[in-house]
C-alpha cells in the first residue's frame, strides 16, 4: 500500500510540503495548532502570497471541486498519528528575543504532542532548520515517547520564498540525515519521482544534514555580503561593483547567482540562521570558526544605514519636511514577506529621522502596514512618488523595472532615483532626466 503522509505545521514550508507530496501521488494529511489556519488551507487558500500554491493546493485538497482530494487537513494530533506511515515536522524555529539562538519551542512542542500517540510503527522526519545536535536530541525523545516502533530522520528543506512550489517539486538535492537503511528506504520511497528525474539523493548522518542547511545558508549570505563588501570599495574607488560581479560571475568557480549588491539580505531565513549558527558554534566550543560570519551581518546591516545616508546626501543633508517615496516593502519580490527587511528598515529609520515617508509594495502592503503602521503608505508606485523630493528602489519587482521614467517624472518634485537594488536600468533613468545612483556604482 502506499505510504501515508502527514505535515505538521502549515506555514510557507509545511504548506508547499503538503500540497507537493500530493502533487507526487500520495494521500496527505496536514495538522497545524491554528484553527483558522487549517479553515482557509481547507478551501485551497494559503494566508501568504506564494506564486502556484494555490493552484497545487485547490488541485488537490479533498472537497474542491475537481479536486484528486488527497490532501487533508485537521488540528487533532490523535488524527495524524493514527494516519501517517512519514511523519513531516515543518515547523518554525524564529530568532529568540535579543538573542543570537533560535527557538525550539515549537519544534519541541510537536515532537512532544505527536510522539506519545504513535502507536504504530511510523517515520518521523524533521524539516525545520535547527542547531545542530537537536535530531539527535529530538531522535532519543522520540524514543522515549513513543509507544509503537517509531525512527527519526532529518531531511532539511532548501525552497525560497517565491519559488516555494518550484523548489519543492524540484529540488536542487534531497539530503537526508538518517541511523537505519529501514528509514534510507521509506525517504527513497517518498522521493521516488524527483531521484528518478535526477536529483542527487544525499545520503548522511543526523548532524551533516542538520549542518548541510546552516552552512548553505551561511554560504549565500557570505556571498551577498561579499559583493557588498566590494560594492562598500567600489564606492571609494570609483569602480562599478556591477561589471565586477558580472566579470567575476565568469568564473565557473565562483558562479554568477547571489551577487547582487545592495542594501543587502533579510527575511525570515538568512539573517536568523547565520545568527543562531554563531550561537551554536559557541556552545560547541568553536565559535572562533564562526567569527566571520558575524562579519557577513555586519557588513549586511551596515547597507541599511548607507542607504539612508545616501538619501539624506540626495536631499541636501537632512530629511525633515523632505518627502521620500520608497518602492517595495517586501524582504524580495514575489513575496509579501517583510520579516527582517531591508527595505521597511531603510523607510522606518528615514521616518525617524524626520523624513515624510510613503511605501508601495505590489504584495506587501497589508503586513507592512501591520508592522510599520506610522508610515506613509499609497496604492501604486505613481502614487507613491507623487510630489517626492527623493524615490528610492528598495524591492526589486519587475512592476518597477518595467516602470515609465518620463512619466513617473512628471509626478515627482524632483527626479532623483536611488536604487537598493541595481535592478533598474541607469540608461533608462538618466535618458528621462532622472539623477540615477546605485548603490556600489559611479554617481554618473
Ligand atoms: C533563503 C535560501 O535561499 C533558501 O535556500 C533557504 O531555504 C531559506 O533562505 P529566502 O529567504 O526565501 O531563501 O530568500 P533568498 O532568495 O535566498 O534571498 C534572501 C535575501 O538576500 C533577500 O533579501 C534578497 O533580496 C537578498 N539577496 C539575494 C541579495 O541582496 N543579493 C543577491 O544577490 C541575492
Amino acid at each position: 500500500m502506499a505510504l501515508r503522509i502527514t505535515v505538521i505545521g502549515t506555514g510557507y514550508l509545511g504548506a508547499t510540503h503538503a500540497a507537493a507530496m500530493a502533487e507526487l501521488g500520495f494521500e496527505v494529511l496536514g495538522l497545524d495548532v491554528v484553527p483558522e489556519k487549517i479553515a482557509l488551507l481547507s478551501t485551497g487558500r494559503v494566508p501568504m502570497y506564494e506564486p502556484g500554491l494555490e493552484e497545487l493546493l485547490t488541485r488537490h485538497v479533498a472537497g474542491l471541486e475537481g479536486s484528486t482530494g488527497r490532501l487533508r487537513f485537521t488540528t487533532s494530533w490523535e488524527e495524524i498519528a493514527e494516519f501517517g506511515d512519514v511523519h513531516f515536522v515543518c515547523v518554525n524555529t524564529p530568532q529568540k528575543h535579543g538573542e543570537y539562538a533560535c527557538d525550539m519551542s515549537y519544534v519541541d512542542a510537536a515532537f512532544s504532542s505527536l510522539a506519545p500517540l504513535l502507536t504504530r510503527p511510523a517515520l518521523v522526519v524533521g524539516k525545520s532548520t535547527v542547531p545542530v545536535g537537536s535530531a539527535a536530541r529530538l531522535a532519543r525523545l522520540v524514543a522515549e515517547l513513543a509507544p509503537g516502533e517509531v525512527e527519526l530522520a532529518w531531511n532539511p528543506e532548501f525552497l525560497r520564498e517565491g519559488f516555494a512550489v518550484e523548489d519543492t517539486l524540484h529540488p536542487d538535492r534531497i539530503v537526508v540525515g538518517v541511523a537505519s537503511e529501514r528509514a534510507e528506504k521509506l525517504l527513497r520511497e517518498v522521493y521516488a519521482t524527483p531521484v528518478g528525474e535526477g536529483t542527487p539523493f544525499v545520503v548522511t548522518d543526523y548532524p551533516t544534514a542538520e549542518l548541510v542547511k546552516t552552512s548553505a545558508n551561511s554560504f549565500l549570505a557570505t556571498k551577498i555580503s561579499f559583493i557588498n563588501a566590494m560594492a562598500e570599495v567600489c564606492e571609494a574607488a570609483g569602480g562599478d561593483v556591477q561589471k565586477l560581479a558580472e566579470a567575476i560571475g565568469y568564473d565557473e568557480r565562483i558562479g554568477a547567482k547571489f551577487l547582487r549588491a545592495g542594501i543587502g539580505f533579510g527575511g525570515g531565513c538568512l539573517p536568523k540562521d547565520i545568527r543562531a549558527f554563531m550561537a551554536r558554534a559557541g556552545e560547541l566550543g568553536v565559535d572562533q570558526a564562526l567569527t566571520f560570519l558575524r562579519e557577513v551581518d555586519s557588513i549586511n546591516m551596515r547597507r541599511r544605514g548607507h542607504m539612508v545616508e545616501l538619501a539624506r546626501e540626495a536631499l541636501g543633508g537632512a530629511f525633515l519636511g523632505k518627502r521620500v517615496a520608497v518602492l517595495g516593502a517586501a524582504f524580495k519580490p514575489d513575496s509579501d514577506d517583510v520579516r527582517d527587511s531591508p527595505a521597511l528598515n531603510v523607510a522606518g529609520q528615514i521616518h525617524l529621522q524626520g523624513g515624510q515617508v510613503t511605501v508601495y509594495d505590489p504584495k506587501a502592503m497589508a503586513n507592512a502596514r501591520r508592522l510599520f503602521p506610522t508610515l506613509g503608505y499609497a496604492d501604486s508606485a505613481r502614487d507613491a512618488v507623487r510630489g517626492a523630493d527623493v524615490v528610492l528602489h528598495l524591492t526589486e519587482w519587475r512592476e518597477f523595472r518595467d516602470l515609465d521614467p518620463a512619466e513617473l517624472g512628471r509626478e515627482t518634485a524632483a527626479r532623483i532615483m536611488l536604487d537598493g537594488r541595481n535592478a533598474l536600468d541607469p540608461v533608462k533613468w538618466r535618458e528621462a532626466g532622472w539623477t540615477y545612483r546605485a548603490m556600489g556604482r559611479p554617481a554618473a
